[in-house]
């Protein structure tokens, strides 16, 4: 019943190695679950013109929309601070484009752990 959550938060924490963040040292790793079972994993990707850094949650999501995937259930963040990390407000924003229940895990390891949907953590998103 779990084993997804396990499966991703390993998946999330195998991507922080892919993590290009010269500039924060702060490495994220991402898994987002498609509703057909298929897993992509990504990573944050910082730039020296600082404001086009592309987050982890993002990155996960380019990757999935951009092979097709229109219907997300989960996605893990794993990061190398050792401790629980929110998302941001503008990943929050992106991400409600696409399921507002979504299940967000933020993990420091398989066993410690924290999952919030979506809409818990931006409970009112912008709408066009
Ligand atoms: N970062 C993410 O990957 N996700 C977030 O939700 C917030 C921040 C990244 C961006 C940057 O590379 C580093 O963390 C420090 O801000």
């Amino acid at each position: 019943m779990n084993n997804y959550i396990e499966d991703l938060i390993l998946k999330s924490k195998n991507a922080i190695k892919m993590s290009y963040s010269p500039f924060s040292g702060f490495k994220v790793g991402t898994a987002l679950l498609c509703e057909d079972g298929s897993v992509f994993t990504a990573a944050n990707i910082e730039c020296s013109s600082f404001s086009l850094t592309i987050c982890g949650e993002r990155a996960v999501f380019a990757k999935a929309l951009s092979e097709g995937k229109r219907k997300f259930r989960a996605i893990a963040i794993s990061t190398n601070q050792n401790k629980i990390i929110y998302p941001c407000g503008a990943c929050l924003q992106f991400m409600s484009e696409f399921n507002n229940k979504l299940e967000i895990i933020l993990a420091v390891s398989p066993r410690k752990y924290k999952i919030y949907l979506l809409k818990e953590l931006l409970p009112y998103n912008f709408k066009l």
